[in-house]
């Protein structure tokens, strides 16, 4: 398998909302990759957050790829109004439904990337019979609801298991991690094998947030 270059998605969870435009700008501005969009119904987490109208807001403040985490329950009922919202890509969880393949299809058959979130306590098991189904893994490196919690060092096990399963299904999907995200994590995860790092408090908590994004490259690449 080939090694993919490092891509890092702030999340806006972190953001100061008053000025998402700013926000998003400086993202860009730092050489940030994706845009992740963090969607929490209260239900699949004890959280709230925003819809379609907020990944449209996202989608007329840049071109770089909207990357949406659905954590919520009945993910399907979102994808058509998401992915016409500009949604690049829209990650749901193996948790939050008993037919991931036939949401993983839909979401293909709208034109986005096909993703699916394990929490942490859920075996990659669960994802073993999709792997043709999907464009991204997404190994969550903290239970989903809050940004700024404190990354769980199980994971690195977990996420080195997550890309053994993708080289010997000789699947191209992304390797993600969310979640604790931050100059002292990423390395590992890195060379565990992920790809694709979203973080949300290591960025817009920094003293220089766009500068932080270069610093967690340079991180994931051992030259900090
Ligand atoms: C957690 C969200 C994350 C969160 C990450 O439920 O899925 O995307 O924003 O935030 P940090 O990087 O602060 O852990
Ligand atoms: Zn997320």
């Amino acid at each position: 398998m080939t090694v993919k270059p490092i891509r890092i998605a702030p999340s806006i969870l972190s953001a100061d909302f008053a000025c998402l435009r700013d926000e998003i700008d400086m993202c860009r501005q730092g050489g940030a990759d994706w845009i992740h969009v963090d969607v929490m119904d209260g239900q699949f987490v004890p959280n709230l957050t925003f819809g379609a109208k907020v990944i449209d807001a996202v989608k007329r403040c840049t071109d770089l790829p909207i990357d949406v985490h659905l954590m919520v329950i009945h993910p399907e009922s979102y994808f058509e109004d998401f992915a016409r919202a500009g949604a690049t890509g829209l990650t749901i969880h193996a948790e939050a439904t008993v037919h991931l393949q036939r949401h993983l299809s839909h979401i293909r058959s709208l034109g986005c990337r096909a993703g699916v979130a394990i929490n942490p306590a859920t075996s990659l098991d669960s994802v073993r019979e999709v792997t043709d189904d999907i464009d991204l893994l997404l190994v969550m490196t903290v239970n989903p609801g809050f940004g700024g919690q404190a990354f769980i060092p199980a994971s690195i096990d977990k996420i080195r298991r997550a890309r053994r399963l993708l080289d010997e299904s000789r699947s191209d999907a992304d390797l993600e991690v969310d979640g604790g995200v931050a100059r002292d994590t990423i390395l590992q995860c890195r060379r565990a094998g992920a790809d694709t790092f979203v973080a949300g408090n290591a960025i817009f908590s920094a003293s220089r947030p766009s500068a932080e994004i270069g610093e967690l490259k340079a991180a994931a690449t051992e030259l900090a």
